[in-house]
């Protein structure tokens, strides 16, 4: 297809990146990659289960494709995640005599159990920090630690429930050690233009701060749909950050066409005043994300077209189309939006 590449036309802004699994760097999916793309980050491979399935086996293999593609294409790269609740094995969680952690009642074994985990964590990080800290300089530290429905609006994660928030701490510390000075570590969330959500965000990590703890900046999600948030509100999220000195990265950007509670399903004949309707939302989010260039080092979406998207089986199995691609890889309007908006019918 003829058309400008996403890129080049950010290239005065900041990077552009697309999530990847590592089939995808091979045949027709790279191809439109190396056009529109130069920021990867991997879908799901650099999760602590893909990556660190127990405690004594890696699995290189898988970002370390990734890596090489995005090397061989001079792309930049970033690292989701060193931390979740979620995709992470359970042995993080278990004690030696195979009980998990979480069921434990004696204070003194708890105190033992906390120290473990935050051992085992600290050599998770350092070890996959320490192979990969000249390839990837942009790191997810910590993933989704925020739940304003939980006590002190932390997440009541194994993690959590287990170690307290010194997890976090201990995460970003080894993960500054290890990787040294050149290395951007983020605390990375959903939902951070929501008050309450961010309110929480920013009260932790501002004590982190405080505390000495290397951290460089937020990474904002960002899964929106075609209805909300405003654009302003994302925005003036970013600038509370940037006011503390930290950067703001988008890192999985994607806009649904449903609105969130609306479960129905539009099928493969998705409306042309809907697909309009994302154009003209992208080109919005696009135009902010331009004026405040200062306060955003990149934009990175949670996949490059519609063929491949988590939003396809979330919330429930249907048609979903939340990204500038189709899925036969054509540029949408949502496309033209965003790089060309004198070319939207
Ligand atoms: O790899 C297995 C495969 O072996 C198995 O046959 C198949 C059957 O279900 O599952 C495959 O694993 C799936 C995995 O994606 C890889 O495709 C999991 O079931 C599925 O749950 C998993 O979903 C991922 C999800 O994170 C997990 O929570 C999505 O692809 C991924 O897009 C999504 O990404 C998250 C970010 O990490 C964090 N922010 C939200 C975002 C969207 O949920």
């Amino acid at each position: 297809e003829d058309i400008p590449s996403l890129a080049a036309a950010y290239a005065e802004y900041f990077p552009i990146g697309a999530a990847v699994e590592p089939f995808q760097t091979t045949g027709l999916k790279s191809e439109l990659l190396k056009k529109h793309v130069n920021y990867l980050v991997a879908e799901n491979v650099m999760k602590p289960d893909a990556i660190h399935p127990s405690e004594d086996k890696y699995n290189w293999e898988n970002t370390d494709k990734i890596v090489e593609f995005a090397k061989i294409n001079g792309m930049e790269l970033r690292f989701h995640t060193l931390v979740w609740h979620t995709q992470v094995g359970n042995w993080f969680f278990t004690d030696a005599e195979g009980k998990p952690m979480v069921d434990e009642t004696d204070p003194v074994k708890q105190e033992e159990n906390k120290k473990l985990l935050l051992d085992r964590l600290d050599s998770h990080v350092r070890t996959i920090v320490s192979r990969y800290k000249d390839d990837i300089k942009s790191w997810d530290v910590v993933n989704e630690v925020i739940e304003p429905g939980d006590p002190e609006g932390m997440r009541a994660s194994e993690w959590y429930k287990i170690a307290g928030p010194d997890f976090i701490e201990t995460a970003f510390r080894a993960a500054r050690e290890a990787g040294g000075p050149n290395i951007k570590l983020y605390i990375n969330d959903y939902g951070t233009d929501n008050p309450a959500k961010r309110d929480h965000l920013y009260k932790l990590v501002k004590e982190l701060m405080d505390k000495g703890v290397p951290i460089d900046g937020v990474g904002h999600q960002t899964h929106i749909d075609l209805y909300g948030p405003t654009v302003t509100s994302v925005i003036e999220s970013m600038q509370m950050f940037s006011d503390l000195g930290l950067d703001n990265l988008v890192t999985e950007l994607d806009m649904s066409i449903y609105a969130w509670d609306d479960h129905s399903d539009y099928g493969e004949e998705i409306p042309e005043e809907i697909l309009q309707k994302q154009a003209e939302r992208y080109h919005e989010l696009f135009e902010a994300f331009k004026e405040n260039k200062e306060i955003l080092s990149g934009v990175v979406f949670w996949g490059i077209a519609d063929d491949h998207t988590w939003l396809d089986s979330f919330p429930i199995e249907r048609t979903n189309a939340p990204l500038l691609f189709d899925k036969q890889l054509h540029a949408k309007p949502a496309f033209w939006g965003v790089v060309d908006p004198s070319k939207l019918p």
